[in-house]
């Protein structure tokens, strides 16, 4: 993988080929990930010289990936590349299991509160890219866009990002606030982006931030044939690892198995050292659990693909066809 920092659009923030995806150490994937562990995650990422680190006012329903984040920086500020997003919380509802369901609300006032209440938690006075998380239907996107325009020019944001969107509110977005990156799901098997929004940002100049680069997980290779996900593992709920879409996911998974052994890399590392060098992907967030976790992706970057191995894993991709039930709810 070509290492060297990119640009996010035209601006002179840079951000290596890896970023720590920071979802999970709020324990919002499955349970059991202690502060303890979500800042050791974080230290491993940066002892790995892995800087841009990628967090949201959601993650958590406190804040605990962004107070993780803190603890974990201390006073190292400038040493990583801060991106967070805004525009979607967390609200109960005892008819959901765990009791709680997250609410898109893109208003301007709830932009300026949450911006605001994460610059605290992240105990810091500007991101570095900060997005809107997904547009909100209720609200005209332009209002949502003039929102973070302001806070660009408060300079509480160094570069501004939207995430979750369709190449028209791309388009509606951007002409209202300068957009430096795009941020959406990208892996192997899910890459309905490149039909309309990589273009769009690669003719824009707008750097593309992929998400579940590993699928969740699925891509890491060490999901068992009959796992059951239990309720507490947001993981059940998608189509992808149930029955036999998760049958022919790990089939697929199996295939990728002898490419990585004969580059004698790990097959997490054969994943991200492919999706980082698609074209148009700018930087790619994976999210770990733990330190060892981090350690072994971190070797994505020491991890060079041939042509053989190219041709393998399309090939592979081929065989394992359309994969169902693109996006979760
Ligand atoms: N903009 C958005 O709306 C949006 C949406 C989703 C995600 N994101 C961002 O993108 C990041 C990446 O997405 P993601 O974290 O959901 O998914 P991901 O990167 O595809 O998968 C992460 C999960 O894979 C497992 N894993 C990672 N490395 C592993 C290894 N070496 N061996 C075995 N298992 C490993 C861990 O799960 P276990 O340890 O639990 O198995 C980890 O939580 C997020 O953290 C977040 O920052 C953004």
């Amino acid at each position: 993988m070509n290492p060297e920092p990119r640009r996010l659009g035209s601006s002179s923030v840079f951000v290596g080929p890896l970023g720590l995806g920071c979802w999970p150490l709020a324990g919002m994937t499955r349970g059991g990930v202690t502060r303890e562990a979500a800042v050791a995650t974080v230290h491993a990422a940066l002892d790995a010289g892995i800087t841009h680190l990628d967090t949201a006012y959601c993650y958590g329903e406190r804040g605990e990936s962004e107070l993780a984040i803190r603890q974990a920086i201390g006073g190292q500020r400038d040493a990583v590349v801060l991106a967070g997003k805004c525009g979607i919380h967390w609200e109960p509802d005892a008819g959901a299991s765990p009791p709680r369901r997250q609410v898109v609300d893109g208003r301007p006032e709830r932009i300026r509160a949450e911006v605001d209440e994460s610059l605290v938690r992240l105990g810091t006075d500007r991101f570095d890219l900060l997005y809107l998380h997904a547009p909100d239907p209720a609200v005209p996107i332009e209002e949502s866009a003039g929102a973070l325009q302001e806070l660009l020019d408060a300079g509480k944001a160094r570069t501004i990002g939207l995430s979750n969107a369709s190449v028209g509110n791309l388009t509606r977005f951007a002409a209202v606030c300068p957009l430096a990156a795009c941020q959406m799901p990208f892996n192997m098997l899910q890459r309905e982006i490149e039909a309309d929004v990589l273009p769009w940002c690669i003719d824009r100049g707008v750097a593309l931030v992929a998400y579940w680069p590993l699928m969740k997980g699925l891509l890491a290779g060490r999901m068992r044939r009959g796992q059951v996900f239990p309720p507490s593992d947001s993981r059940h709920k998608y189509p992808i690892f149930n029955g036999l879409e998760f049958e022919r996911n790990l089939d697929f998974v199996d295939a990728l198995r002898p490419v990585a052994a004969r580059l004698h890399c790990d097959l997490p590392d054969l994943v991200l050292a492919w999706t980082a060098e698609q074209p148009g992907i700018t930087s790619v967030l994976f999210g770990a659990t733990s330190p060892e976790q981090v350690r072994e992706n971190a070797q994505a970057l020491a991890c060079d693909l041939d042509d053989d191995a190219r041709r393998a894993i399309r090939a592979a991709i081929e065989a394992r066809g359309p994969v169902a039930g693109r996006r979760p709810v």
